[in-house]
């Protein structure tokens, strides 16, 4: 929206915005704003031939948005997200929380959106056919805007105690939400901790921005996205353009494991999941649906994907185990080859006199092996070798042994610096051969490996 400075205006239009801001509590930008908004409303966008052309070539023609409107002052701008959405074809049907009635009526929501308002849970007219799961299975995508702090907070812990919440809990479609609260309320310990946990839930998240508040003298991050900035993401979502691994599923494994010998030590590795967090983002760029089981590491999630969050090689191997089957497993962890047999239940203390204690070693599950050699193996399994010494012929016997399709190999001795660092030198070995790849950015290898995934997932043979 183009800037007003109200400083600007006539002197007699400026008291008579005071008192009609006064009046409703706002500031005299933010009933601007409001009048802009009904303003735009009014226009009518274009004759039914027109907005029938409009439609037909729109970047989301024939998309349904399922519209989420939470309260806050902010929601006067879906009205005019709404009227962009329609310009470029979606169809929107909009759920307002009760709350949020008091910032825009379900007439002006209902006007826009040429389509029914739903608000309640349990409506006679619209629970015939179970409304809320309805409603979400006969959308492509669901936005919450403005997502308020109580409505993160509900989804953050599951609660579906109204329509907006029944809906969110009870969707398997993707949910994109745009938040708008006070910056305190942003930054909120609480909130933080829920901004992680939906963000772990793969919700995909536009703005907040930085700015003033409604209310005068607030400003921080909390604005909610601009209309233009919402649809901007919506259309990144649903863009037409066929990815290349849409549609694939994808199990990857990452990170360390760290495997307890008391309960304050453990058995650990160099690894710092940077490579296989790298290869599940690039992979979730490429379309693919990724699910990455993670040691523990100190790096953040990668975007657009769902990240499971294990400490033993043990507990990776059962979350691998549920995500099969899959079109594709990448086992990337260094998982730990041993583990203490005897994990002790406490401290285990230095005793005057008393040799240092022998711990005892068990071997660990082989992950990448069970996944080769499962009834619901993948199409493609790929597994990381890394080596200090004899890297192709370990490569190959790991290949055989773990009935994986390729094994990635590197060179992980000190002298390369791979263990923790960003660069790698990899090498491909198939049974079809070994292609060597140069030193490069542990990204490029991330880019160049899901390419060449997307590439043997086309083809019906790996
Ligand atoms: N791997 C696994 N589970 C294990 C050990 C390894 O899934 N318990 C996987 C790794 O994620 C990697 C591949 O197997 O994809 C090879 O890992 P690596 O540590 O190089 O091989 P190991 O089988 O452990 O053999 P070694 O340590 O003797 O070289």
């Amino acid at each position: 929206m183009a800037s007003i400075t109200i400083r600007n205006l006539d002197v007699s239009i400026k008291e008579k915005l005071r008192l009609r801001a006064a009046a409703h509590g706002r500031s005299m930008e933010e009933e601007v704003r409001l009048i802009l908004g009904e303003l735009g409303n009014a226009i009518p966008m274009a004759t039914p031939a027109m907005s029938t052309t409009i439609r037909a070539s729109g970047s989301l023609s024939g998309r349904r948005i399922l519209l989420i409107i939470g309260a806050g002052i902010a929601a006067y701008k879906c009205l005019d997200l709404i009227r962009r959405l329609r310009e470029r074809g979606a169809q929107v049907r909009p759920v307002l929380t009760k709350a949020a009635e008091e910032f825009v009526t379900p007439l002006a929501v209902g006007a826009l959106a040429a389509d029914k308002v739903f608000t309640e849970l349990f409506s006679r007219e619209d629970e015939h056919d179970v409304g809320h799961i309805r409603l979400s299975r006969e959308a492509d995508l669901i936005v919450v805007a403005p997502a308020t702090a109580d409505l993160m907070a509900k989804m953050a812990s599951g609660l579906a105690n109204d329509l907006a919440s029944a809906i969110l809990l009870a969707t398997d479609k993707r949910v994109l939400i745009a938040p708008a609260m006070n910056p305190r309320m942003w930054n909120h310990p609480a909130t933080r901790r829920n901004r992680a946990m939906l963000q772990k839930d793969g919700i995909r998240f536009v703005g907040p921005n930085k700015g003033e508040m409604a209310e005068s003298g607030e400003s921080g991050d909390g604005r909610m996205a601009e209309p233009l900035e919402i649809v901007a993401a919506i259309e990144g979502l649903l863009a037409r353009r066929q990815k290349p691994l849409a549609g694939k599923t994808i199990v990857m494994t990452s990170g360390p494991t760290h495997e307890p010998i008391d309960p304050v030590r453990y058995i650990a590795n160099r690894s710092s999941g940077k490579q296989g967090h790298a290869i599940a983002a690039a992979l979730a760029r490429l379309g693919a649906t990724v699910r990455l089981v993670s040691g523990p590491v100190t790096i953040p999630d990668p975007e657009d994907v769902t990240v499971i969050h294990v400490s033993t090689a043990r507990e990776m191997r059962d979350a691998v185990e549920q995500l099969l089957p899959a079109d594709a497993a990448i086992m990337v962890a260094a998982v730990a080859d041993w583990r203490t047999a005897n994990e002790a239940g406490e401290k285990i203390k230095k005793k005057p006199g008393e040799k240092a204690p022998a711990l005892q070693m068990i071997e660990n599950p082989d992950i990448l092996a069970g996944v080769g050699h499962s009834k619901s193996r993948p199409r493609l399994v790929v597994g990381f070798a890394a080596e200090t010494q004899d890297l192709l012929a370990n490569a190959k016997r790991k290949l055989d042994k773990k009935a994986a399709d390729w094994i990635v190999a590197n060179d992980v001795s000190h002298a390369t610096g791979v263990m923790g660092g960003d660069r790698n030198a990899v090498r491909i070995v198939t049974r079809l051969g070994v292609e060597e790849w140069p030193d490069m950015s542990k990204e490029e290898v991330a880019e160049r490996l899901a390419a060449k995934i997307a590439a043997a997932l086309q083809t019906v043979e790996v």
